[in-house]
């Protein structure tokens, strides 16, 4: 039977989430990928637990993540829950989503009412809870009423099923509008669950200072660019690794020659700061005081260590955060 270390709390570090009561962990853990067949469940235990040993107690999910089907994810998640972590259900904040693409018709899918409050529903079957702590709408719906999925999400609060509520992939304009709603609606939004990395830094741009203004948390997916941003694939594509597989979208958003090309340069930035590109890599995110979390992934307890390292990191000097905005914008080789 698993027990929780003891010191899991000396080893983390909490940041508030935007103006609310709740402190999420700096780096919370992500289970869209590795936890459905590419893993025995004794491999997906082995990396869930290491992970809430090190303070990590937020774990982050949604109704389509699962190869090769949409939900099995949850379903595993739900079995640790059951056999596991049920001791531990307060310790924790479990999250879920609907946006996506999950059952068959036109009810399955985007964000009307029937989607949002039906999914929610298999997500707590599939995951053998009574709530989840945050639910989100995972894309922006073009055609619903932002009125009626954000309506969705309030009542979900009211029903006891959702704790908070937050909003993923939502432009600046749109989170404005579904942060007024939901304010009005008296469900304040929670978080905004954004991409956010080194290759890609729109947010710092349009959402961060709507985030902060609005008083809203921000939870960084793919800080890692799926694992680029690690200096893997400086040596090509090993078998095993994300971008050897079917279907993955690493390859072609990620490791052009010129993103290499950078990743190569970020990784001597690294290394004077002694640390490795994954480290780096989340430093990076976690230095702007917009962001609460970074969500990351991992193939492995060894992946996982690596990077937890980052909690004890140092701040960036001037010269360094210059530095790495250079490299970023391809300025480094002309100087
Ligand atoms: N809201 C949304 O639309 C959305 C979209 C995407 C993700 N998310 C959330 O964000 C979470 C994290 O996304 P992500 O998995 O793309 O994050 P990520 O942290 O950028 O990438 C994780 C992957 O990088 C590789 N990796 C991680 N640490 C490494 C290390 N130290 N050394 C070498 N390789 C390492 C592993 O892949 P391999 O070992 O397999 O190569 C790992 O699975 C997801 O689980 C999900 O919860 C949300």
């Amino acid at each position: 039977m698993y027990s929780a270390s003891k010191d899991r709390y000396e080893k983390m570090k909490y940041r508030r989430c935007g103006r609310s009561g709740l402190l999420l962990p700096e780096v919370s853990f992500g289970l869209w990928q590795n936890f459905s067949l590419e893993k025995t469940l004794e491999e997906q235990k082995e990396i869930l637990f290491a992970a809430f040993d090190a303070g990590i107690t937020h774990f982050d999910l949604a109704n389509n993540y699962g190869h090769p089907a949409n939900g099995m994810a949850e379903e595993n998640f739900g079995r640790v829950m059951r056999d596991e972590f049920r001791p531990y259900r307060d310790e924790m904040v479990i999250s879920t989503k609907a946006g996506y693409d999950m059952w068959e018709g036109p009810y399955g899918n985007w964000g009307s009412r029937k989607y949002l409050i039906a999914s929610l529903d298999q997500s707590l079957k599939r995951m053998g809870l009574d709530y989840v702590d945050i639910f989100y709408h995972h894309r922006p719906d073009p055609e619903t009423p932002l009125e009626e999925t954000m309506g969705a999400l309030s009542d979900i609060v009211r029903q006891g099923k959702a704790l908070y509520v937050g909003i993923s992939n939502y432009g600046p304009e749109e989170t404005e509008k579904a942060v007024a709603i939901l304010r009005a609606n008296g469900t304040p939004c929670l978080i905004h669950q954004v991409r956010y990395n080194m290759f890609e830094r729109a947010p710092e741009k349009g959402l961060f200072p709507v985030l902060e203004r609005e008083g809203v948390g921000c939870i960084c997916f793919s800080p890692l660019a799926q694992g680029a941003l690690t200096g893997k694939y400086l040596k090509g594509i090993e078998a095993g690794t994300r971008a050897s597989r079917a279907g993955s979208t690493l390859k072609e958003r990620y490791l052009s020659p010129e993103k290499l090309r950078t990743v190569e340069q970020l990784s001597r930035t690294a290394a004077e700061r002694g640390q490795t590109m994954a480290q780096l890599a989340l430093s990076w995110v976690l230095r702007r005081r917009e962001v609460t979390s970074v969500l990351i992934g991992a193939s492995s307890t060894a992946q996982l260590k690596e990077n937890l390292a980052v909690i004890s990191a140092p701040g960036f000097t001037e010269k360094e955060e210059n530095e790495i905005t250079d490299i970023l914008e391809g300025k480094w080789e002309n100087d």
